[in-house]
């Protein structure tokens, strides 16, 4: 796996957490993964002491030349976990920006996680059979696989290239092509360039041997310009090699009967504990304890993909129109964030607001509230309305993407369902679809208490999915031959 983050060690979004589970399972069913991903600058010092650094320092051949050092994590299950150090890169707060702004050199950066990655085969002296690469930070390797590292170790060695997120593709000017040590005639249409420069990602799109997404919806939707991004042409291209695989979830992390986060624990056949878990999140976050009134959540990073700010908009009209009360978890788009504190101030006791990243807070709002709101633009899978699905709370989803691949829309007449869906991502169809839940959860708690079930025995365990990527692994393989 060569990924830009991997929980719990690093984490800014459902890449980390996709990309661990996954790891994770495979590791279980007996296959020996090894993960690489930076050594950035915020992982925290109970992890470094369990690291080992290799003895030496590795050459990571670039257009010049370059060092790297590796620290091996080797974690109880066996599964092998490679930080790779490089002061300069990699010795940051944050992973991609500084904030404002996402970092110049992200391309040169992630190129060198990308050489260190096929330079690393013989430093270890051990040859993978599969690159399993992860969005754009890591779509150099199949580039490097087909050109430069064609011959020699790696030579049988497949690629399988994950789109979590298409927007995100890596811009460089053509200079990069020199910088990461690859040839000048990869500058063309049908590879790396666009718009009079390098695109990685179309890079790692071209080349990979095989393509994946990380929902059946969003395969589809990425080859049309509405979602492609304006690789939509390559995808077509590529039409026959791309397919969506359903990301799960790490039950053993994200499970109400056994959280460690929460105030107390429940499951599908009794969920008193949820009531528990919804009265303390409201008293730790200033909220009014008042009975049979619901409580709304949102935990998500404030970027425009989530389309909160159309919520942002609409709340004062929920909160006016409706009596519920509202809790978010977020951080990101700064005038977002304030937007998000002046609603708080104006409806003190029914909106909580804060302002940050807090691991343990997401699980206690995805376990207290009794709706869970994404009303994302576009959602390439999503793991929040899984992970709110599986504590019973019903997700309010723009139906897009993987949202539409995982949550059953609310039948009136049978009350079969597990959650909510607008189309149109404006203020009224959100208010139109929050007071939809509210009516429901007032007048038909029969029809709620039967979404809840449904919603917590759903199974969205990495199985299934694990053994799709081992299928979709053997496809590489074969195309590669
Ligand atoms: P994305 O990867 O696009 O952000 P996902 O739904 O796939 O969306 O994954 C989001 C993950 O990040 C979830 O695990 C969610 O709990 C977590 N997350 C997002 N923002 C925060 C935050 N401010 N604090 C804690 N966890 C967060
Ligand atoms: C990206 C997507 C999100 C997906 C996650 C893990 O961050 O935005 O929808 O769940 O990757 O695949």
């Amino acid at each position: 796996m060569v990924t830009a983050e991997f929980s719990p060690y690093v984490k800014t979004g459902g890449l980390a957490d996709a990309v661990s589970a996954l790891s994770r399972e495979l590791r279980r069913s007996g296959d020996d993964v090894r993960v690489l991903l930076p050594f950035h600058g915020s992982i925290q010092e109970c992890w470094r002491r369990d690291m080992r650094p290799l003895p030496s320092p590795f050459s990571v051949h670039l257009g010049g030349e370059h060092w790297g050092r590796i620290h091996e994590l080797v974690e109880a299950d066996g599964l092998r976990v490679y930080f790779l150090e490089h002061h300069q890169f990699f010795d940051r707060w944050r992973p991609y920006d500084d904030g404002y702004r996402g970092y110049e050199d992200n391309p040169q950066r992630f190129a060198f996680l990308c050489r260190a990655a096929v330079d690393l085969a013989d430093f270890l002296d051990w040859t993978p059979d599969v690159f399993h690469c992860h969005d754009w930070m890591a779509a150099l390797v199949p580039v490097y696989l087909e050109t430069v590292a064609r011959r020699g170790r790696l030579c049988s060695t497949a690629s399988l290239l994950t789109i979590h997120n298409i927007a995100h593709q890596g811009y460089a000017d053509r200079s990069l092509l020199s910088w990461a040590g690859l040839p000048d005639w990869l500058y063309c249409q049908d590879k790396l360039e666009a718009c009079g420069g390098v695109n990685v990602l179309k890079g790692g799109l071209y080349f990979a041997n095989k393509l994946t997404t990380v929902s059946p919806t969003y395969a589809q939707e990425i080859r049309g310009a509405e979602f492609g991004c304006g690789l939509q042409d390559v995808l077509q291209f590529r039409g026959g090699d791309l397919i969506g695989v359903l990301n799960g979830i790490d039950c053993e992390l994200w499970n109400p009967a056994t959280d460690s986060h929460i105030a107390a624990h429940y499951d599908s056949k009794c969920w008193d504990g949820k009531w528990i878990c919804k009265d303390e999140l409201r008293r730790s976050c200033g909220l009014e304890i008042r009975p049979s009134v619901p409580l709304f959540g949102v935990v998500a990073r404030l970027h425009w993909q989530k389309g909160l700010d159309i919520l942002a908009d609409a709340l004062p009209w929920i909160l006016n129109d409706m009596n519920l009360q509202f809790i978010l978890l977020g951080a990101g788009d700064g005038q977002l964030e304030e937007h998000f504190r002046a609603l708080a101030r104006a409806f003190p006791g029914r909106v909580a607001v804060h302002i940050g990243y807090d691991e343990t807070f997401a699980h206690r709002i995805v376990a207290g509230c009794d709706f869970f709101f994404m009303p994302s633009r576009f959602e390439p899978c999503g793991l929040s309305q899984l992970y709110s699905l599986r504590y019973g709370t019903l997700p309010i989803v723009r139906s897009t993407g993987g949202l539409r691949d995982t949550v059953r829309h609310y039948d009136e007449r049978t009350g079969e369902g597990t959650g909510f869906f607008f189309n149109d991502l404006t203020p009224s169809a959100l208010h139109g679809t929050a007071g939809w839940a509210c009516h429901s959860y007032h007048n038909r708690p029969d029809h709620i208490n039967a979404m809840i079930r449904q919603a917590m025995d759903l199974n969205f365990s990495w199985k299934a999915s694990a053994g799709r990527y081992r299928d979709c692994y053997r496809w590489a393989l074969g195309a590669k031959r």
